[in-house]
């Protein structure tokens, strides 16, 4: 496995002022990090991915630290009448080298399906930008035997037809554990990832399929970050809750 990725995805949570504050203190800790070796350098890649409101603001905040900034959606545009929509290049504007696209909130609460994931992903890539493509299963759809099949199926429709592995990322996320606190089992998440990593290889050859980090997403706390991270073919996490305190969001960082 390369370096692995935490990432975390603040959802709709925070005013300026809670932005602000959360940043600084990933900032600091990884200042004083740097600088005295006390708390140790996490050995993963950090990113974080607050609301549009507050790019601006944790951008600053972030500055010098070495944590990447995302944003949680783009349109697949690079402009025009689409109200209410922000565009890759704006987010690449703002200081963005990352942005979720495909999270099953967005699938569920907005109607998206995979031809416009693909299309943000694809929008994503020509500005330069990471895109962190989500796929996962309903709970209906694991009890009916179908996660495999699903999970593959989304994979399939939703991911760019070109890109290079290494400014991919796909996060697994099952629908059933996302702010359950219920957890996949690291033996549920490894096959998983394992059949995205062959379904991978299968389309765009096995050195592509290893070079692009494949996150692990769904009630990732400090408690159970290590046992996941440990698991076969698990990347990294994209961390929503915990990633809301730098304590939590650091411990997990820690775990990688
Ligand atoms: O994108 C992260 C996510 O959906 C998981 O959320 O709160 O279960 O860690 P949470």
């Amino acid at each position: 496995m390369g370096r692995p990725l935490i990432a975390g995805n603040w959802k709709m949570n925070g005013r300026v002022a809670d932005g602000r504050l959360l940043a600084e203190e990933i900032a600091q800790r990884m200042h004083r990090a740097r600088e005295t070796d006390e708390p140790q350098l996490p050995e993963c890649d950090l990113l974080v991915c607050p609301p549009f409101t507050l790019l601006e603001t944790v951008h600053r905040a972030l500055a010098g630290s070495g944590v990447a900034l995302g944003a949680q959606d783009c349109h697949p545009a690079a402009s025009g009448a689409h109200t209410g929509d922000i565009s890759a290049a704006m987010l690449a504007d703002l200081g963005c080298s990352h942005v979720i696209v495909g999270h099953s909130e967005r699938r569920h609460d907005h109607g998206e399906g995979d031809a416009l994931v693909r299309a943000k992903a694809e929008a994503a890539l020509a500005e330069g930008l990471v895109p962190v493509v989500c796929v996962g299963e309903t709970a209906a759809e694991r009890d009916a035997g179908r996660a495999l099949a699903v999970v593959t199926g989304q994979l399939a429709g939703s991911l760019p037809e070109s890109f290079e592995p290494e400014r991919l990322v796909l996060a697994y996320e099952p629908v059933w554990a996302i702010g359950t606190g219920k957890t996949a089992t690291p033996a549920d998440a490894a096959e998983v990832h394992q059949a995205i990593r062959g379904a991978l290889a299968a389309r765009f050859g096995a050195g592509a399929a290893a070079a692009v980090r494949i996150l692990y997403g769904g009630s990732v706390k400090p408690e159970n970050a290590a046992e996941l991270l440990r698991a076969p073919e698990v990347d990294g996490a994209l961390v929503g809750g915990a990633s809301l305190k730098s304590d939590d969001f650091w411990r997990i960082a820690q775990a990688a």
